[in-house]
């Protein structure tokens, strides 16, 4: 019987593809299985965030649990990467004695090896060789018809707030050829849409013969390889939205029509103040130019509420922003001061109580876009990709329209798995859809 693995991901998109990969690196070292179920693995590992003190909080309550099962089962390993462990290191411990691994989001490829440590203070790499661990990814075991595919690591932006650029290190792009390697591969073994991630992943370049390509050149090139049908990426960075990367939404249909990209805040003192290096007025230009070559884009955003020395005047100036953007489902977050940033040593006279109502206004407004927006759909016909059963009722099957909406639906015939189908929008919920297949429509009217 081979070994099993339980693997718990927290945080954002770079983290679930680092676990994924942890999978394949794992299971090309050894015969590992994954499991689902704590109780029965051999090894555990933790793939942790550190954005906000919640976050960071929850590993340490999760790792409280997991000792209980190491007290049943000795022979139990436990690790800790991502974030957490980049940003606390060997002090984890201190805390949480019984953990036998630490890596980092660079080192998920050394975890074989760590896993073999005899003495922990040697089980411990929280170093940076991205292109080593770039080097050393694993072909991708797909499953499903949309794949991550990570061109870029790192951030260099070192907003006053942020952990990210201390905890992933400073932006490293992914050489061309293994990206276009890696697309072509899961085209292979059925993959049509494919995203591209990096912390700052329209920061991207590379040089090749004495070109320098940036994220708008791979996806011309990807979009030109046979059975690519959609593109996505993800996170954007306002100031790297140059005008070439717009300028590719006129001429590839395979890119789709909806992209996230952070504000932040509407506020220019705030946005100065997190070091955002763009001003409300240029953001604002951004979504004019993109709209001129995609009038149907959506865009999605992350804001931070609460920002030290937010004044209510700030927060209206976000709410107004929110408006005239007219932001689609988006992420937002009560400020939290992170240790070693430089917004942590701030002054902050703003109450947490008042924070958490800004947060549930701005929630709500949201909210009430998002299902505006989906009933403006009611009655269309949307282009969508199948990606497996639905959560919710599995004689139904659950689809995505372009601007990432989950679509589910009644179907005849199961091979339609993985492909682009016609949905016509019957029904608009605050975060699905209802919808019937375009070809089953006909039967009926036949
Ligand atoms: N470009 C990145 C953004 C990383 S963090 C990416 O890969 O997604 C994701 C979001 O968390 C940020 O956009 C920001 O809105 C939020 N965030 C980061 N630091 C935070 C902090 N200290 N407090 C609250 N929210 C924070
Ligand atoms: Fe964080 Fe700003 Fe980079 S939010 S990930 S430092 S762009």
């Amino acid at each position: 019987m081979g070994t099993k693995l339980y693997i718990k991901t927290y945080g954002c998109q770079m983290n679930e593809y680092d676990s994924q990969k942890t999978v394949d690196i794992l299971k090309q070292d050894s015969n590992i299985e994954e499991t689902s179920n704590p109780e029965e693995a051999d090894i555990i590992l933790l793939n942790t965030c550190s954005i906000r003190e919640k976050a960071e909080e929850k590993i340490y309550s999760e790792l409280g649990r997991l000792n209980k099962l190491k007290i049943k089962n000795p022979n139990l390993k436990i690790g800790v990467g991502g974030c957490v462990a980049t940003q606390e290191g060997a002090k984890i411990f201190k805390r949480a004695p019984y953990v036998d691994l630490i890596y980092g989001p660079q080192t998920i490829h050394k975890v074989p090896a760590l896993l073999k440590k005899e003495h922990k203070i040697e089980a411990v790499d929280i170093s940076f060789p991205i292109e080593e661990k770039f080097d050393s990814l694993p072909e991708s075991d797909a499953s499903g018809p949309s794949s991550f595919v990570a061109i870029m690591e790192g951030c260099s932006k070192y907003c006053s707030f942020c952990v990210v650029p201390y905890t992933r290190g400073d932006e490293v792009s992914r050489k061309p050829i293994q990206i276009f390697d890696e697309v072509a591969r899961l085209i292979e073994k059925g993959v049509s849409e494919i995203t591209f991630v990096g912390q700052n992943v329209n920061a991207y370049k590379h040089t090749l013969n004495g070109r320098t390509l940036g994220l708008s050149d791979l996806i011309e090139v990807c979009a030109g390889i046979d059975g690519v049908e959609r593109i996505r990426y993800t996170t954007s960075h306002p100031l790297e939205m140059t005008d070439d990367l717009i300028e590719v939404y006129s001429h590839v249909p395979q890119l789709v029509s909806q992209l996230h990209l952070p504000v932040q805040s509407g506020s220019n003192d705030v946005l100065t103040r997190m070091k955002r290096n763009y001003s409300r007025e240029h953001y604002l230009g951004i979504i004019q130019k993109l709209r001129k070559v995609r009038p149907n884009i959506k865009v999605s955003s992350d804001f931070i509420v609460g920002f030290p020395g937010e004044t209510d005047k700030d927060f209206q100036l976000t709410m107004q922003l929110i408006d005239e953007v007219e932001f689609d489902a988006s992420f937002s977050f009560v400020y939290s001061p992170r240790p070693g940033t430089p917004a942590s040593q701030l002054e902050d006279p703003v109450p947490l109580e008042e924070k958490k109502e800004r947060l549930s206004i701005l929630q709500g407004r949201i909210d009430e876009l998002q299902l505006m927006y989906a009933q403006e759909l009611e009655g269309s016909i949307q282009r969508c990709l199948v990606g497996g059963l639905s959560r919710k009722n599995s004689s139904q099957l659950q689809a995505r329209t372009e601007c990432n909406r989950v679509v589910n639906f009644d179907f005849q015939n199961i091979n339609i798995l993985g492909k682009l189908v016609d949905i016509k929008i019957i029904k608009a919920h605050q975060r699905s859809l209802t919808g019937k297949l375009f070809d089953i429509l006909e039967q009926e009217s036949a």
